[in-house]
């Protein structure tokens, strides 16, 4: 007979529960800004913008500080260098999220590697010292985190069985931080393959994740799924509708994740905002029309912030403009979490 769980350990369960929940409640999602230093850096070097340390930190800044953000934006995904970072203001920034209404949460993978004995597939890493980690992440105030997981699709069974190992002992070791885990299986969208190929790799991915997570005992219901979107490859000849998309996803959602999951949080996977949206807001419409146990909401990077980044480009005049493309695009997407498509005007 297994031992009853101690009261800390049934009060910082409840917690998690109630805060995977909250990151998708009342029609808000989540703003992926979690980029790495080399990947920001990269991203900021396309509008013309250097990328330092702080010019950094004040586009982060600009994207929190959007007036209004937590009416759509219930949590926001920092990486390491931010979370350690301040506001122009000297507050550092998970507080200031807390004080705008708006939960920090932490990039905790190290990125990918070559998985050996594959052609060419990756398992991601960075459960070395992550316990340490993730104690020193709580106490900076991350209630959260999110670790990426990255299939080709057509992936080997090799690909998803490391993957989601990782994944598992990632969001364990989450849960006993008492952090809730963003658990991001993402099957990517480059390539010319249809709906069907991308559908058979997230449906098996999904299978061996949810798998992993229960052999490593990880509570279901102190998890946020993000997942990608079922969908065609970019490059593919015949490009998935809305309907497509919403009747693929909510069929693979519906066969792999428990019941007990609160919330599904999509990644965007480069769409854009008005796309991701459309996707989004049928994806609800089917969900609601069958019936489904979880929220589903987005947890979107590019399509978000895409827009937001171009605007600004490094003008300092441009910060007020910058956030009304951030807000618009956070208000659709919250639209679509409620199956409401409001184009773009
Ligand atoms: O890990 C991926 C990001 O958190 C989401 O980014 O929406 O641009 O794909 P994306």
């Amino acid at each position: 007979m297994s031992e009853a769980p101690s009261q800390a350990y049934v009060v910082s369960m409840t917690n998690l529960h109630a805060t995977a929940a909250s990151l998708a409640a009342d029609g808000k999602g989540i703003l992926a800004a979690d980029e790495s230093i080399k990947t920001m850096s990269a991203r900021l070097a396309k509008v013309g913008v250097e990328g330092t340390e702080t010019n950094r930190r004040d586009y982060r800044e600009l994207l929190l500080t959007t007036p209004g953000l937590s009416q759509w934006v219930a949590g926001i995904i920092l990486c390491d260098e931010t979370l350690r970072q301040l506001t122009a203001d000297g507050t550092p920034f998970p507080q200031r999220a807390a004080a705008l209404g708006v939960q920090a949460g932490i990039k905790v993978d190290t990125g990918t590697t070559t998985l050996p004995f594959s052609d060419g597939e990756t398992v991601t890493q960075g459960l070395d010292g992550l316990a340490e980690r993730l104690a020193e992440y709580r106490e900076l105030g991350a209630t959260f985190a999110k670790w990426r997981a990255v299939l080709q699709p057509g992936a080997s069974d090799r690909a998803f069985w490391a993957n989601a190992h990782a994944l598992a002992r990632y969001a364990a070791l989450c849960q006993d931080a008492g952090i809730v885990p963003i658990v991001e299986p993402e099957v990517l969208m480059d390539g010319g393959h249809p709906i069907e190929a991308c559908q058979a790799t997230t449906a098996a991915m999904l299978s061996a994740t949810f798998s992993e997570l229960d052999r490593a005992g990880v509570d279901p219901a102190g998890v946020v799924l993000k997942p990608n979107m079922v969908i065609a490859g970019t490059a593919a000849s015949s490009q998935s509708t809305p309907k497509d998309v919403a009747r693929q996803t909510v069929a693979v959602l519906r066969d792999k994740v428990p019941a007990q999951v609160p919330s599904i949080a999509f990644l965007s996977g480069g769409q854009s905002n008005e796309r991701a949206c459309a996707n989004l807001a049928e994806i609800n419409r089917q969900a609601s029309q069958v019936g489904v146990p979880w929220r589903l909401t987005f947890s979107f990077g590019r399509a978000l912030v895409d827009d937001a980044l171009r605007t600004w480009a490094g003008q300092p005049g441009q910060v007020a403009q910058a956030q009304q493309a951030l807000a618009a695009n956070c208000s659709r997407a919250s639209a679509a979490a409620q199956g409401r498509d409001e184009g773009v005007v």
